[in-house]
């Protein structure tokens, strides 16, 4: 059967809840009718290894072809953070491999309207469980038209208070409940309310509820997102800890302001900035028609007490306040309540940063859209507003007083962020019009990419959100990197949880980016690399954290099915094994090689590719985290590798005499955990005796002692198996005193030595596309029910 009407065929999705919601409908061209296939099954747990073979099952049960959905319609919860995310990254993929138009569904919406569907009327409380004691609480009406909500924005409560605040709204006596919320916390409804719950079967989102919600937004992927309703519990945590204390000391950021020699600094505001704030904000504002805030303003703002949710942060650089910006979560909206920067520090992007962050809270807590207030003819600020998605919708006569409006301007969130020097980090795409129109190519430009065999590869394994695209004959044709560093480095490492929210908000625009730049790399015109132009995806299943590996996981299955090409997985580790191939196309096994990063330290023996022995790893903490926990106990920040190479630069190596563990013959197991301790309690030692502790020395002497050992092992490993051939590879191995050292002295007992470029020492997916294509070149593909492995190893 093949389809007309262009936009007939819609599949939707949702794995929120426990429920595998996936429906297809469409019109039956000859009769007119509308149509609908369910592939509705209750999967706990499991949602990711089954979603894309439900879509291709409900799609084959109805006659149809990939090639014919018109439109993916997906419920981006508030539900479990992973099951949601699950949904929405296959959904992204979808609709990318497809170029298609993805909107996105309230899960709740959903819910209503699967009760609606089966012909319940009036009043309707959805009691959705959150976990942990928490449900997320929605009231509708349901018309002859439909759901009706009576509320604005999604949120978490716990279900005691729940139930209590919606016992107080006028005829609960009627109100009848639904949602799996009713399965854990049942319980605490009286025998009344119990006799009210509609029937367990519509309990869950049902894919045909998805199918009759509201959709919502511009159809492009990549500004579809989750809808939570709290930010991380690193996050609250932090929160609570500087809304409290008298002290706003938080971890320094991450390396790459460092390196750059900026050393400005996000973070919330605490208690501690009142004063600091409220200075800024006078000095600010002097002269005009605004009331400056107080110190106690500020403070009450910072307090548990406040009704609606608030998020406030600050620019500081060492300790000095240069900006603050804050806002108030109403309903859905977040209104941004005051900006202010330093008059020394205008133009340095900071306002916007300090809006992003904002926010970016704001649509943590439930939010779609900001607004904010701004003084006619103060064209900086309009313009500044109006570069991230702003737009006049409304104006306040007389708002700063006799003849001065105030202009009300609103934007969709996320803001438009365009990545350049003043923000690095990755931020919601731009608007642009989708689907994309399709390349435009001649014959035998389309020879040639055919031709080329083109494997795109994702990475998401940690911090890092990484697309490459490389050709048959290993030609890098794309190789795109988005670091989360930024948010993660005044935690002091990674939060699981803000990595996975990232690689979800991100992957689409990175994948644009690869897919645009292979294009130009081929010399091609006519635009970005289409999907259905790639021979395959590949992409990294383990290991590493595994809700941050699910998004690229999933992404890649719906992004490879979709577009109808083979998916092609790869273990992490040999990624970074590969990434020698890169700087040395002729390496050839046997040879010793050493895996130094975040996660992993160890030896292996390639004997030939793919048939690893590994001869030893870390019995405790891997090299890469060894760097990181020194330099937090000596507050340099995240992470630590970079920092401590550069301070090692103009130390003495020989000044402090650490312990080198397990360094007998043929013992290739790996401790660091000792040193790590050695090196804490001198800085305890030096820091009591009043003595200043000589960083650089510090950061020699740390590195000799943990380069001793890699190397005393790899020359032992070299010797036992007669291996000629060495290399080395993971984030560590971006260290030039490494480096140097294996190439010069193992180079001096004639081994060749093979080290990766820099840029693929660090997460990459130049390494993880190396992989994929000789992967792809013997025909290994894996099904589309492959999970994320978080546990992979060599
Ligand atoms: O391979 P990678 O990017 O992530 C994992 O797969 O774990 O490695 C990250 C690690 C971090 O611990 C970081 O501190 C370390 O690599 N690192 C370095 C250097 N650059 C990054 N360690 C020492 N010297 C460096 N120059
Ligand atoms: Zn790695």
């Amino acid at each position: 059967m093949s389809l007309h009407n262009d936009n007939a065929l819609v599949v939707a999705l949702d794995t929120s809840t426990d429920m595998l919601a996936c429906a297809a409908s469409w019109i039956d061209v000859q009769t007119g009718e509308a149509k609908l296939v369910s592939g509705d099954h209750l999967c706990r747990r499991h949602a990711n290894v089954e979603l894309v073979n439900t879509v291709d099952g409900v799609l084959k049960q109805a006659g149809l072809d990939r090639s014919d959905v018109g439109c993916y319609v997906v419920g981006r919860g508030p539900g479990s953070f992973t099951g949601v995310r699950i949904g929405i990254s296959t959904a992204k993929g979808l609709a990318c491999g497809a170029n298609v138009p993805l909107l996105g569904v309230s899960t709740l919406d959903a819910c209503a309207w699967t009760v609606w569907k089966a012909g319940v009327r009036g009043k309707l409380g959805v009691l959705a469980d959150a976990m942990r004691g928490e449900v997320y609480p929605a009231l509708y009406v349901l018309g002859d038209e439909g759901p009706e909500r009576l509320f604005e924005r999604e949120r978490v409560v716990k279900a005691a208070v729940a139930l209590d605040e919606w016992r107080q709204t006028a005829g609960w006596d009627q109100v009848q409940l639904t949602g799996d919320g009713l399965v854990r916390y049942g319980k605490l409804l009286g025998e009344d309310e119990t006799a009210r719950c509609v029937e367990q079967d519509l309990w869950w989102p049902s894919g045909e509820g998805l199918l009759m919600a509201h959709a919502a937004g511009d159809g492009d992927p990549a500004r579809v997102l989750p809808i939570y309703t709290r930010l991380s519990d690193a996050e609250e945590n932090e929160r609570k800890r500087l809304g409290l204390a008298g002290s706003a000391q938080s971890e320094v950021t991450g390396v790459a302001d460092e390196l750059a020699g900026r050393h400005l600094q996000f973070r919330p505001m605490g208690a501690a900035d009142a004063e600091g704030a409220s200075a800024l904000e006078t000095a600010c504002f002097e002269g005009a028609g605004h009331e400056a805030w107080t110190p106690s303003m500020f403070l009450s703002e910072l307090g548990e007490g406040v009704a609606a949710p608030r998020s406030w942060w600050v620019a500081h650089d060492d300790g000095q306040l240069l900006g603050l910006a804050g806002g108030m979560v109403v309903d859905g909206d977040v209104q941004i309540m005051d900006v202010a920067v330093d008059s020394a520090h205008r133009r340095e992007g900071i306002a916007r940063k300090l809006l992003s962050h904002v926010s970016y809270d704001a649509q943590m807590l439930g939010c779609t859209t900001a607004s904010l207030e701004v003084e006619d003819g103060n064209e900086g600020a309009i313009a500044l507003y109006a570069v991230l998605g702003f737009t006049e919708a409304g104006r306040r006569r007389g708002y700063y007083g006799a003849g001065k409006d105030a202009i009300v301007m609103t934007a969709p969130l996320p803001l438009v962020l365009p990545l350049d020097n003043a923000s690095p980090e990755p931020t919601a795409a731009e608007q642009r019009v989708w689907p994309l129109p399709a390349p435009g190519r001649t014959v035998e430009e389309r020879a040639e990419i055919e031709h080329r065999r083109l494997v795109l590869a994702i990475e998401s394994s940690c911090d890092e959100t990484a697309v490459a695209i490389i050709d048959a004959d290993g030609n890098m044709l794309a190789n795109q990197v988005s670091t989360q560093i930024d948010f993660h480095a005044r935690f002091g490492g990674v939060v699981p949880e803000i990595a996975s929210r990232k690689h979800v908000e991100v992957i689409v625009s990175v994948v644009d980016a690869a897919l645009e730049d292979a294009a130009a790399s081929l010399g091609l015109t006519g635009g970005a690399i289409a999907p259905s132009e790639l021979a395959a995806v590949g992409v990294t299943q383990g290991p590493g954290l595994v809700g941050a590996l699910v998004v690229g996981v999933a992404f890649a299955k719906g992004f490879a099915y979709a577009a109808g090409k083979p998916l092609v997985c790869v273990n992490h580790l040999e990624g970074h094994l590969f990434a020698n191939l890169l700087a040395q196309p002729d390496l050839k096994p046997p040879f010793i090689f050493t895996l130094v990063s975040g996660g992993h330290t160890m030896l292996v023996h390639v004997k030939a590719w793919g048939d690893y022995e590994v001869l030893g790893e870390t019995l405790d903490d891997a090299v890469g985290e060894a760097f990181d926990k020194v330099a937090k106990a000596l507050g340099l920040g995240y992470p630590g590798g970079p920092i401590i190479s550069k301070l090692a630069e103009t130390g003495n190596p020989k000044a402090i005499d650490f312990p080198r563990a397990l360094n007998s013959r043929g013992d290739y197991r790996f401790s660091l955990s000792g040193l790590k301790t050695a090196v804490t309690l001198y800085i305890e030692q030096e820091t009591k005796a009043g003595r200043t502790i000589h960083l650089p020395d510090l950061a020699a002497s740390f590195e000799a002692a943990v380069f001793d050992v890699q190397y005393k092992k790899a020359k032992n490993a070299l010797h036992a198996t007669g291996c000629k051939e060495y290399c080395i590879g993971g984030g560590v191995s971006a260290n030039p005193h490494l480096r140097e050292m294996m190439i010069k002295k193992l180079g001096r007992q004639g081994i060749r030595v093979t080290v990766p470029p820099l840029s693929a020492c660090t997460d990459n997916a130049a390494m993880i596309a190396e992989v994929a294509r000789r992967k792809f070149d013997r025909g290994e593909i894996s099904p589309f029910d492959v999970d994320a492995d978080p546990n992979m190893t060599l």
